[in-house]
């Protein structure tokens, strides 16, 4: 069973990407991998110092090894200033390399209250992936006007749900044909 990782690209509390990657999580379960989120919200406060590029804390751990353990990711952004979170490239500085990227396979959903759905913070990551070896999924999703996208009950609309579904079935296939 393939593990993937879904990270949650922000740590804004109550985050709409959040949403989007609890929906994409049960995607995952329904086509039987085993998924699993990290949501940059609940990154432990204590990573926030200086040293901490020498001296990672026990509370990181759970974190890195998560990334490490992955046969994929799938990293739900949302554009923030015309690009993508800073919480998020903190992340990634924190994560060990290369091993946490080379040769692993990457699968991108963009979120954005703008028309573009987050494509600038999607390209600007792929270079950062792309930097690191990662074996890129070239099916982008991307959502653009997000708070229309999520209805009165709270779902997200249906063909949006469908698209992020198609991605996931095709991200798996990815994976398995660079595994096997
Ligand atoms: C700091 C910040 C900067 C943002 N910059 C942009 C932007 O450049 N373009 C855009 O379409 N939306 C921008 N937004 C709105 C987000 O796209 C919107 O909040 C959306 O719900 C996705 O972000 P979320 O996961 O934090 O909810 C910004 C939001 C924040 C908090």
């Amino acid at each position: 069973m393939k593990k993937i990782v879904i990270v949650a690209g922000t740590n804004r509390s109550g985050s709409r990407s959040s949403f989007v990657a609890s929906c994409i999580h049960k995607i995952y379960e329904e086509l039987g991998a085993n998924p699993e989120l990290l949501d940059l919200a609940n990154l432990p406060v204590d990573i926030f110092r200086p040293d901490i590029y020498e001296n990672k804390p026990p509370s990181l751990q759970p974190w890195l090894e998560s990334v490490l353990s992955s046969n994929g990711l799938v990293v739900v952004v949302p554009e923030y200033n015309g690009s993508f979170p800073g919480a998020l490239k903190y992340f990634i500085d924190l994560l060990p390399f290369p091993e946490s990227f080379e040769h692993k396979p990457v699968c991108f959903v963009g979120i954005a209250s703008g028309g573009w759905g987050a494509l600038r913070a999607v390209e600007h990551l792929q270079g950062v992936f792309g930097y690191r070896y990662a074996h890129i999924f070239p099916r982008r999703v991307f959502l653009p006007q997000i708070s229309h996208s999520i209805d009165e009950n709270g779902s997200l609309k249906p063909d949006l749900f469908a698209r992020l579904k198609d991605q996931a079935q095709g991200f798996l296939e990815f994976i398995q044909k660079i595994q096997s």
